[in-house]
C-alpha cells in the first residue's frame, strides 16, 4: 500500500496543494498564483499575499484531493512548508496543515522550502524512472534565493534516507530572479521579469550588445554570487542613454493596459534593447553556470541539480547542458511546472522525513529564515 502525502505550500505568492504517493508519483498538483494581484506593485506585497492565501487555501486543498480522487481522511500524512519565506504567508499553510493533522489524527511533517526545491528535481526524474545519484551539487535559483548546496544521502544505500546539506555559496545581495524582476521593471516590461526577459533574449538574434558586463569577481568565497552590481550597471546604462526613454514609456503604457504578452512587447523593443537584454542574461547565466560547475568539479561530484523559478530559463538550461556534456557531468532540472513554487515538491520532501520520524506537533511555527541542515 503506498503512502500518500498531502503537501501544502504557502511560503510566498503561490498557494499550492498536491498529493504525492511514496515520494515518487504525483497524484495531483494544484497551484493558485497571485501574480495578477502583485503585478501592479512590481513585486510581492506581504500583507496582500497572506490575505490571498487565506482565501485560496481551502479551495486549493479541496481541488488537489479531488484530482487525486481521495477524501482527506485517506491521506497518510500532511507535509507543510515551515520556512523560509514570508511569515504571514507561511502561517496560513502551517495553521491549516496543523488543523487538518489534528482533526484527522495524522502525522504533520515540517518541510524546508529549499529542500522542496531539491526534491522537485528528483520527483521529476523519478517520473521517468531515473534516480539521480548523490552526492550532488544543487543550485537553487529563484526570486528569493540563489544558493549552492552539496547534498548527500545520510545512508548511501538507501535513497529514502534523510539527506544532509552543506551550504557552499550564496548570493551576497539580490537573488538572480530578483535581478530579473528589477531589470524588467526598469525596462518597462512588467512583473515578473524572468519569463519575458528569457523570451526577448532568445529573440535578440545577432543584435549587438550596447554595453558589456564583465564577470563579477568575488572576494572571499568564490562560490558566492552577487547580482546587484549587474542590475545597477543596467540602470546606469539606461539612464545615461536617453534614447531608451521613449520605448520604455511605450512598454510601460502597454503593460498598464494589459498588453504584456511577448508578441505585444517585442515590437516595442529596439534592437538596442534586445541586445541589452541578451547581454544581461548572458551575464547572469555565465555566473550561475560557472560557479556551479566549478563547485562540482572541485568537490569531485558528478551530479548537478538546478531548481527554483529561474531554472525555467531556457538559456540557463542549454548552457548547463552544454557544459555538463563537455565535462561528463550529469545535470538535472525539474519540468517548468515543478521549477516554480508548487506543493508536489513539498509532499515529496516530506516522504523521507515521515519515514524517518521527523514530525512536528501543534507547536510548529513559521520560520522566515529556516536554515537547511
Ligand atoms: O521559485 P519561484 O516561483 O518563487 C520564488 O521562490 O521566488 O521563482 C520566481 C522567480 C521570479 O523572480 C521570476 O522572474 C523568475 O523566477 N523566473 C525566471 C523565469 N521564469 C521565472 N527567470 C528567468 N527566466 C525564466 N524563464
Ligand atoms: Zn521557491
Amino acid at each position: 500500500m503506498s503512502i500518500r502525502i498531502l503537501g501544502i505550500e504557502s511560503s510566498c505568492d503561490e498557494t499550492a496543494a498536491a498529493v504525492v504517493a511514496d515520494g515518487r508519483e504525483i497524484l495531483s498538483s494544484v497551484v493558485a498564483s497571485q501574480i495578477d494581484i502583485h503585478r501592479k506593485y512590481g513585486g510581492v506585497v506581504p500583507e496582500l499575499a497572506s490575505r490571498e492565501h487565506v482565501r485560496q487555501i481551502v479551495p486549493v486543498v479541496r481541488e488537489a484531493l479531488e484530482q487525486a480522487r481521495l477524501v482527506v481522511s485517506e491521506v497518510d500524512a500532511i507535509g507543510v512548508t515551515a520556512g523560509p519565506g514570508l511569515v504571514g504567508s507561511l502561517l496560513v499553510g502551517i495553521t491549516y496543515g496543523k488543523s487538518l493533522a489534528e482533526s484527522l489524527n495524522k502525522p504533520l511533517v515540517p518541510v524546508n522550502h529549499l529542500e522542496g526545491h531539491i526534491h522537485a528535481v528528483f520527483l521529476e526524474a523519478r517520473q521517468a524512472r531515473i534516480e539521480p545519484s548523490l552526492p550532488a551539487v544543487c543550485l537553487i535559483v529563484s526570486g528569493g534565493h540563489t544558493v549552492l548546496y552539496e547534498v548527500c544521502a545520510k545512508d548511501r544505500e538507501n535513497v529514502d534516507s534523510l539527506w544532509s546539506y552543506r551550504k557552499i555559496g550564496q548570493t551576497r545581495d539580490d537573488a538572480a530572479g530578483e535581478a530579473y524582476d528589477k531589470v524588467a521593471k526598469l525596462l518597462g516590461l512588467g512583473y515578473p521579469g524572468g519569463p519575458i526577459l528569457d523570451r526577448l533574449a532568445a529573440a535578440a538574434g545577432n543584435a549587438g550588445a550596447p554595453v558589456k558586463f564583465a564577470a563579477t569577481k568575488m572576494k572571499g568565497n568564490r562560490y558566492d554570487f552577487s547580482f546587484s552590481g549587474l542590475k545597477t550597471a543596467v540602470l546606469y546604462h539606461v539612464r545615461e542613454n536617453p534614447d531608451y526613454r521613449q520605448e520604455i514609456q511605450a512598454r510601460e503604457a502597454a503593460v498598464a493596459r494589459g498588453d504584456r504578452k511577448f508578441d505585444q512587447l517585442l515590437p516595442l523593443c529596439s534592437q538596442k534593447t534586445l541586445g541589452l537584454v541578451k547581454e544581461f542574461q548572458n551575464a547572469v547565466v555565465r555566473d550561475l553556470v560557472d560557479r556551479t560547475i566549478q563547485a562540482a568539479e572541485s568537490l569531485g561530484v558528478p551530479t548537478i541539480l538546478v531548481s527554483g523559478g529561474v531554472a525555467a530559463n531556457r538559456q540557463l538550461r542549454a548552457a548547463f547542458e552544454d557544459r555538463a556534456r563537455e565535462l561528463a557531468l550529469k545535470v538535472y532540472f525539474p519540468s517548468m511546472e515543478l521549477s516554480t513554487d508548487n506543493a508536489a515538491m513539498i509532499a515529496a520532501a516530506a516522504y523521507p522525513r515521515l519515514k524517518n520520524g521527523v514530525l512536528a506537533d501543534v507547536t510548529l511555527n513559521a520560520s522566515a529564515s529556516l536554515p537547511l541542515a
